[in-house]
């Protein structure tokens, strides 16, 4: 098999597109969707976000130290592209789209009501490296749907119907593939495995470290 090695550039895919949420509400509140984000800590909770400093959410975000990441379901992928495609210099695009704006629990930026899961954060860190300036920021509070939670309080992500972007396309998830530590578990007998099989992130348990 031969290779053909291209120039440097940003390949890594897929990637999430996210709806980030921000301005100082109710006076001001916009959406921009963005793919170069994820997390990049898990205690203290940080996640960061990449943008062109050109875009009217920049200056905003800037200004005000905080934004909320808002994650895409099946159900908002058209509006999510929108947010992509169309400034908030020109367009209000929470009204354009019907997104329904409401305060968030501990920061000045709104959540999009109509996403499963608002990820608040607060700006920590602007680095600029080029094209992009990142956002390094604290999660300061995460607001889920309650339709999402069962009764024992587990949070079935997987069921908000979740999307991702890879090469300039979206794509909902496909087949589930295994869970997390599942190539070091121990196999259960069939019956046993097929009763116990479930669509959400389970943490493999502490038997299996060996
Ligand atoms: C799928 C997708 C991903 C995007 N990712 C980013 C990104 O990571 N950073 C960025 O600055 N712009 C990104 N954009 C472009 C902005 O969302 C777009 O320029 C938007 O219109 C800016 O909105 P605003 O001017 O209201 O801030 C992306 C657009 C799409 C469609």
């Amino acid at each position: 098999m031969s290779k053909e090695v291209w120039k440097a550039g940003t390949l890594v895919y897929p990637v999430p597109a996210v709806m980030v949420s921000c301005g100082n509400y109710p006076e001001e509140k916009n959406i921009i969707t963005v793919a170069w984000t994820g997390t990049v800590n898990t205690n203290p909770p940080m996640a960061y976000i990449s943008l062109r400093p050109e875009r009217f959410s920049y200056d905003i975000i800037k200004r005000t130290g905080e934004f909320v990441i808002n994650l895409t379901t099946k159900k908002l992928v058209k509006a999510c592209d929108f947010c992509g495609v169309k400034s908030g210099r020109d367009t209000d695009k929470f009204a354009a789209l019907e997104l329904t704006a409401q305060k968030a629990s501990k920061i000045s930026a709104p959540i999009i009501y109509e996403s499963p899961v608002n990820i608040e954060c607060r700006v920590k860190q602007i680095i600029p490296l080029g094209s992009h300036h990142m956002f390094l920021a604290e999660v300061v509070a995460v607001d889920v749907s309650a339709e999402y939670m069962d009764k024992t309080g587990k949070f079935h992500f997987n069921k908000t119907n979740p999307v991702c972007y890879s090469h300039g396309e979206y794509f909902a998830l496909g087949e589930k593939l295994g869970s997390f530590g599942y190539s070091i578990r121990k196999k259960k007998p069939d019956a046993l495995q097929n009763k116990n099989s479930s669509t959400t992130m389970k943490k493999p348990r502490k038997k299996n470290k060996k």
